[in-house]
């Protein structure tokens, strides 16, 4: 079986009935999403769920699994993916662009559940660039800055759309590549000092359980 369908089935199986999940952003997630409303429907189980961007709420919307916003529920449980995920279950996100509203719903979850293929895992984060969401009239004070970090930052161009990619919140998208990153704790604090940043794609110390998937089976790693 694909490793992603894997680990978004094994995930969806820790749902329990009456809780409120968030819903986590991107190609792994969705199949966690699909395995958790056949669940719902098949078993008659009540959940509710927090999207983490339009992409989960579309899914969630068009697969039956009925939304609600942090003003009204607090997430039980957050499932989501990842695109690095280090020793420590430190993580690199925002691939997609999603990683504003993944860290508010992820880190207010009561567990944070990380689903990936094994791909996804490395000895030190910083392959994959950070991705920073800043405030379109902070673009160049930001790069500035970044570079004064030993910092890369590149504007993320979109596809089938001129110019450069807008996140769900109205904002530009850096992807900035690192020499690399001994202190993710450090960065992830220090990017978002920045003033004109809204978020950045390092998630630290707040991940409770990543499962990895393969072809063959799903393994586990617990904080
Ligand atoms: C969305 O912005 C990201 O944080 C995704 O969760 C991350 O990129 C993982 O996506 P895939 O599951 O598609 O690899």
């Amino acid at each position: 079986m694909d490793p992603k369908k894997r680990v978004g089935l094994e995930a969806a199986l820790r749902v329990e009935d009456g809780m409120v999940v968030g819903l986590g952003t991107g190609s792994t997630t969705y199949h966690f999403i699909k395995s958790l409303a056949e669940r719902l429907k098949e078993e008659e189980m009540e959940v509710l769920g927090i999207p983490t961007s339009y992409q989960s709420y579309f899914v969630a919307v068009d697969l039956g699994i009925p939304v609600t916003t942090l003003d009204e529920h607090q997430p039980d449980l957050a499932v989501d993916g990842a695109d690095e995920v280090d020793p420590y279950l430190n993580l690199i996100k925002g691939g997609g662009a999603a990683h504003t509203r993944e860290k508010i719903v992820d880190y207010a979850a009561e567990t944070f559940l990380v689903i990936v293929d094994e791909s996804k895992m490395v000895d030190q984060l910083g392959a994959f660039p950070v991705p920073v969401e800043v405030l379109p009239l902070a673009l160049n004070t930001v790069m500035k800055r970044l570079e004064t970090m030993k910092g890369t930052p590149r504007i993320r161009m979109a596809h089938m759309k001129d110019g450069p990619v807008v996140s769900d919140n109205n904002n530009f998208i850096l992807d900035v590549e690192f020499e690399d990153i001994p202190h993710p704790v450090l960065l992830e604090k220090e990017l978002n000092n920045i003033p004109g940043v809204l978020e950045n794609g390092i998630f630290t110390g707040e991940v409770d359980e990543v499962l990895i998937g393969s072809v063959t089976q799903v393994k586990s790693i617990k904080k």
